[in-house]
């Protein structure tokens, strides 16, 4: 496909400020590819409407953390001008589109996704007492995608269940109705580092619930002190004793943030990662000055994002502008893929004149 063909989707679920998580696995690459410009349109989206399926006794959180995260977005430097940035619940035509979807799915390809699967033993849903709404979501997600046409959807790993199951999906709907979906492709992060983020406390994931977020609008003492109690190496006892990489949060971050720029600009006395590391392994280098450079090279990208939220913060209605334009935007794409759905599927009946006159010549033959 033309690189300029390529219509992005992708989105996130409001039930917290956004963290550094999010910028490397996603937010990172969603702005280059805004910037790049090599695309026909981008979408970006805030899924109330998903985290609504788990999050149910909890709906205020679900409808503060909207603005919060539409001031991430901005702050990290997506732009209104380039990206259309909307709010789930807002297109009614997501919810007609995962009606007829739902026929095309079937309760053990459901139960089969493994996204599903891990979700309803992490959450504990006995039996059979998962709301439906949270069962289906992976439906609901896949007309996320397919509603705009996106062809390519930049997402991490865990999402590809979702992916996989929104292909099988439009291939279904277009085998039976006809070509009138894309089956979208997953763009998966190119930097290995940059897939999952651990937890400050080296924990598998960051996660606001375990407390190990740094959240991109944290100020710089926060960020400061939650770098200083990261976790490296329990084996690192002494300055002296060898150290380790391995599961060592604090060097899985400077792979992730670190250019060769910052050690001239934070600590010229190694020319790359890649020396520290040697001295780290070989003994001799403390945790405390690797998190110094790595406070100094956070803060550095951190501090402009900081500085632009504080400045969107003075005029929330205007971001609520923001919003309601993008909804605008979207709701007119939505609107033109549905007639195509209601065209495929052939239940547009105002507009089928041919049907009508057939009908109205069968029976008046009959009389
Ligand atoms: N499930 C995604 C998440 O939890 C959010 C999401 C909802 C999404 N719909 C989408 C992502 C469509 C990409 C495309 O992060």
């Amino acid at each position: 496909m033309n690189r300029n063909e390529r219509i992005f989707l992708t989105g996130d679920r409001p039930t917290g400020r956004l963290h550094i998580g999010h910028y490397v696995g996603s937010l990172r690459r969603r702005i280059e590819l805004q910037n790049e410009g090599e695309y026909k349109k981008m979408y970006v989206f805030i899924a109330d409407a998903q985290a609504l399926t788990d999050n149910i006794d909890n709906p205020e959180k679900v409808r503060q953390n909207v603005v919060e995260v539409a001031l991430d977005y901005l702050s990290c430097g997506l732009d209104p001008g380039k990206v259309t940035i909307f709010i789930q619940s807002q297109i009614p035509e997501l919810t007609e589109l995962s009606f007829y979807f739902m026929d095309l799915v079937s309760v053990s390809r459901l139960q089969r996704n493994p996204t599903v699967k891990t979700e309803i033993q992490m959450r504990g849903f006995a039996g059979e007492s998962i709301p439906v709404g949270f069962f289906t979501y992976p439906i609901s997600q896949a007309a996320d995608i397919a509603l705009f046409k996106s062809t390519t959807v930049p997402v991490g790993e865990d999402q590809e269940p979702m992916l996989e199951q929104c292909r099988e999906i439009v291939r279904r709907f277009n085998h039976i109705y006809g070509d009138t979906l894309v089956e979208p492709n997953i763009m998966l992060p190119d930097n290995k580092a940059c897939m999952r983020l651990p937890g400050t406390d080296g924990k598998a994931k960051m996660s606001k619930s375990l407390g190990n977020c740094i959240y991109l609008s944290d100020t710089e003492k926060e960020l400061k002190k939650k770098v200083n109690s990261m976790f490296t190496d329990p084996q690192h006892l002494t300055i002296d004793s060898p150290g380790h990489l391995e599961g060592n949060t604090v060097f899985t971050y400077l792979d992730a943030f670190s250019v060769d720029d910052d050690f001239a600009n934070f600590l010229p006395e190694y020319k790359n990662l890649d020396e520290l590391k040697e001295h780290y392994c070989r003994g001799g280098l403390g945790d405390g000055t690797c998190k110094k450079l790595l406070f100094n090279i956070l803060n550095d990208r951190l501090k402009p994002i900081r500085e632009r939220r504080l400045e969107l913060e003075k005029d929330i209605p205007a971001v609520y502008e923001i919003l309601r334009k993008g909804c605008e935007d979207a709701r007119n794409t939505a609107a033109e893929t549905m007639d195509q759905v209601r065209k495929a599927m052939k239940i547009n009946y105002f507009d089928d004149a041919e049907l009508i006159a057939e009908q109205a010549k069968r029976f008046a033959s009959q009389k």
